[in-house]
């Protein structure tokens, strides 16, 4: 049961979900299935191509709405809680930007790692029935892989958006990333993707990946030091779901035809302290230059980064048109404009004359 149909309300907690669900999602969350209204978005696995294409649609009319000088209401009276226990600039800030053009309202320490109950040892379960009693929607970035899985089989009045879980996913980035490609290319399928960097810890790359295999004869390469590969069992698994992997160890290996490049970065924070030797030796491995493009790209493709970067592409990349990084960052504020209203079950309510 959607938790619509348990009413988004401030109203006291109901008892734990514990429905089985299909698509190996744990118990208690759901396939969209084109119907976005009060589920919890924790994983790509959630979406199929239907979904995906409602979601798309409505991002025109964010721009739209973005566009104007004014804000709207549409999620006028909604409040949001962001809870945020990992750094993060684009994400927070691209939902509170999205929370805020919509006419919604923000809760939240800016860092409940440091200043909230958390440090006086409140686990994140009492924290979300907590913040569950004083808003509509939580969006959660958490250290700990499947935190928002956890967190929302404990919420069971409002629906929680994962911001990202440790090395787990980060749906909301994946969808961005996805419309990113699919601006640019018109589809999602026939793809050749280059992947680089913290493949193994990098859920932003877990997402797409996920996200990718849903569409029709995509091509991934993967590039990363061997420490940093997507370990076996889930190269397995992402086959499994359709996609066709090639893992490489050198630039050379890049095919000159790839549509997207997608580098990481290299996640220092990822590395335990006996590790950090390690981190040092391979931080430098892959970085894009203005040479390397011209020696292994294509002029019609895209350089995309989730970002935040340090020194894996170089500033002089920046002015080439085929880099998009910064147009990502604006598109995760519509996706995120989109998500939020179609979570909240407001699409009704955008006014008809909005261009699409
Ligand atoms: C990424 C993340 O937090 O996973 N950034 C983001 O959300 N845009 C990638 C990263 O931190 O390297």
């Amino acid at each position: 049961m959607p938790k619509s149909s348990r009413s988004i309300s401030r109203a006291p907690i109901a008892k734990k979900s514990t429905k089985f669900t299909p698509n190996n999602l744990p118990s208690g969350i759901e396939i969209i299935d084109g119907n976005f209204k009060g589920k919890d978005i924790v994983s790509l696995d959630q979406f199929d191509k239907k979904s995906i294409k409602i979601l798309f649609e409505t991002v025109p009319k964010m721009r739209n709405i973005a566009m104007k000088a004014s804000s709207s209401k549409i999620l006028a009276g909604k409040i949001i809680s962001l809870l945020f226990y990992e750094p993060s600039t684009r994400t927070h800030d691209s939902f509170e930007a999205a929370i805020k053009q919509l006419g919604g309202s923000v809760i939240g320490s800016p860092n409940p790692a440091q200043f909230s109950s958390a440090i006086k040892g409140e686990d994140l379960y009492d924290t979300i029935k907590t913040e569950e009693g004083y808003c509509d929607l939580i969006v959660l970035r958490h250290p700990q892989t499947k935190a928002a899985q956890d967190a929302a089989t404990a919420a069971t009045t409002v629906p929680i958006i994962n911001a990202g879980d440790g090395i787990g996913e980060h749906p909301t980035q994946a969808l961005l990333d996805m419309y990113t490609i699919y601006e640019k290319f018109g589809k999602l399928s026939n793809l050749k993707i280059l992947l680089v960097g913290d493949i193994k810890n990098g859920r932003t790359v877990h997402s797409l990946l996920d996200g990718l295999a849903l569409y029709q004869g995509n091509e991934v390469y993967l590039l990363s030091t061997k420490n940093l590969r997507l370990p076996e069992d889930e190269i397995k698994q992402f086959e499994n779901k359709g996609l066709k992997i090639h893992t490489i160890t050198t630039e050379d290996e890049i095919p000159k035809d790839a549509h997207v490049w997608y580098w990481t970065r290299i996640q220092k924070e990822r590395f335990s302290p006996k590790e950090l030797k390690n981190y040092e030796k391979i931080k430098n491995s892959f970085i894009v230059t203005a040479q390397m493009l011209k020696k292994h790209a294509n002029k019609n493709m895209i350089l995309m980064h989730p970002l935040p970067r340090v020194n894996e592409i170089s500033k002089e990349v920046d002015s080439d048109p085929r880099a998009v990084y910064f147009k990502q960052t604006r598109n995760g504020m519509y996706i995120r404009m989109a998500l939020l209203i179609l979570v909240l079950g407001k699409q009704k309510t955008i006014r008809p004359h909005s261009k699409t």
